[in-house]
């Protein structure tokens, strides 16, 4: 049992950029804007939208009602709404911390290594054999150890001395860079083109069911649900924080920065003529994944650049170390509240133990990008969603009034009710749905990894 009195953050700006800085990361950089070339342009975005409101932010407010209610991480928390029958959903949520940082921090090292590359020496040559280089071996190990120190050094230094202060000087920053970057590509001779392939609506790609999927999926990991990232962060929270003010200001941030963050990369990229190398299709970049396409392709581009290429990628790199790293230090910290409440152990002993085993379970995924691949397919698909799904029942059925819980420094009860019935009806039912799709191509993932 924790035995000092709750940290909590020191503002509201404090909570809300901390927030931010966790649903913002590598998943709004470039998957975001990829799933949304591939999957319908405008139509996805309008998708996404969609599942984002009426599936994310109820979620979202449910983290935030338990974790500022029961003042509690994770496991206690469902435990202490729930009884002891709970606790394993908790359980499952420390685990998808535990097995998303592992891989996170691999792609995260990558970013570092470019963010270098660009600085020094600029990028040239063959980008498939560099990113090659870079992702897989000791190298590879070596960033994401790298990585992973950072992020703990954050997370020892506490809720305010460490999460909170990072926050607060890095997410203004990554604000300007990524809006200086959007002003910068739009002057490209790509932007048009680009902006076209990006938006243009193409209503027929999103009328099939794998699109829903892909949408949901890419929600739940862009806003850190799911897991009990959100649930910790507001357990520092005080009993007057609005809580579903504070889940629209950071589910908005994150849809705006990966809205953002596409039209920086669509412009890049066509202004090259590299828009083939954008979409992996089978047999080419996807075999190295949607990630490895990132940092393939926009290397290429900052390398036909000349000298402007060295410090637009410079700056495109740092955006992405400066979203993964405030992202990272809350997958850690789940892990680090967790050990903290669930084993009595003070934060540094919690922060280092649990990063080195982190790091540890990282390393086949620094060896094996297919290693990687899987991670982030169980992880994203079995861990998050069907953690949301049991969240959504949680808040929904079990817990005994969580509109008494929620209304608390807000002043009123209207939408509440619209709120317990999204998590009680439709929530649950995207979510079978999505979760029906998804896990056979999972469980089929996992086998090829072992079958050869
Ligand atoms: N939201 C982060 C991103 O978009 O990169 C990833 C993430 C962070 C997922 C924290 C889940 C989480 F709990």
């Amino acid at each position: 049992m924790a035995n000092a009195p709750r940290e909590q953050w020191s503002s509201r700006t404090g909570f809300v950029l901390a927030a931010v800085g966790s649903a913002v990361g590598l998943g709004n950089m470039w998957r975001f804007s990829y799933l949304t070339a591939e999957y319908g342009g405008a139509a996805f975005l309008v998708l996404y939208l969609g599942v984002t409101l009426m599936v994310g932010l109820p979620v979202m407010l449910a983290e935030l009602t338990l974790g500022r209610g029961s003042q509690r991480s994770p496991v206690r928390a469902l435990q202490h709404y729930g009884g002891a029958a709970w606790g394993p959903l908790g359980a499952v949520f420390v685990a998808a911390g535990f097995v998303i940082l592992s891989y996170y921090s691999v792609i995260a090292g990558w970013t570092v290594r470019y963010a270098l590359s660009a600085l020094f020496s600029g990028f040239g040559g063959d980008t498939v054999a560099r990113f090659n280089d870079v992702s897989v071996g000791w190298d590879a190990v070596g960033f994401h150890f790298a990585f992973m120190l950072a992020t703990v050094w954050i997370v020892a230094g506490g809720v305010k001395g460490g999460i909170e202060r990072t926050a607060i000087v890095l997410m203004p920053l990554l604000f300007l860079l990524v809006v200086g970057l959007a002003i910068y590509a739009s002057r490209l001779p790509g932007a048009g083109p680009g902006y076209a392939y990006y938006l243009e609506a193409d209503f027929d790609a999103i009328l099939s069911w794998k699109v829903l999927t892909h949408a949901a999926g890419q929600a739940f990991f862009s806003l850190s649900l799911g897991m009990g990232a959100m649930l910790t962060y507001a357990s520092y929270l005080g009993r007057d924080a609005h809580l579903p003010n504070e889940s629209l200001i950071i589910a908005g941030a994150d849809v705006g920065v990966a809205f953002l963050a596409g039209l920086v990369v669509f412009p890049l990229i066509f202004a090259l003529g590299l828009s083939g190398a954008v979409i992996g299709t089978a047999g080419t970049e996807a075999d190295i994944g949607n990630v490895g396409a990132l940092f393939i392709t926009l290397p290429g581009a900052f390398a036909e650049m000349g000298a402007a290429g060295r410090w637009v990628g410079t700056l495109f790199f740092a955006v992405l170390i400066v979203g993964a790293l405030t992202s990272a230090i809350s997958l850690l910290e789940v892990v680090v509240s967790a050990a903290m409440d669930g084993l009595g152990w003070g934060r540094t002993r919690a922060a280092w133990l649990s990063a080195a085993a982190m790091a540890t379970l990282g390393i086949p995924a620094a060896f094996n990008i297919e290693v990687l691949d899987v991670m982030d397919k169980v992880a994203s698909n079995l861990f998050l969603l069907g953690g949301a799904l049991g969240l959504s029942l949680f808040v929904g059925w079990r817990m005994q009034d969580p509109v008494a819980e929620v209304t608390l420094g807000t002043d009123g009860v209207r939408w509440f009710f619209l709120w317990r019935m999204l998590l009680r009806f439709v929530v649950p039912a995207v979510l079978v749905f999505v979760l029906v799709q998804a896990v056979p191509d999972t469980l089929a993932a996992v086998a090829g990894l072992f079958g050869g």
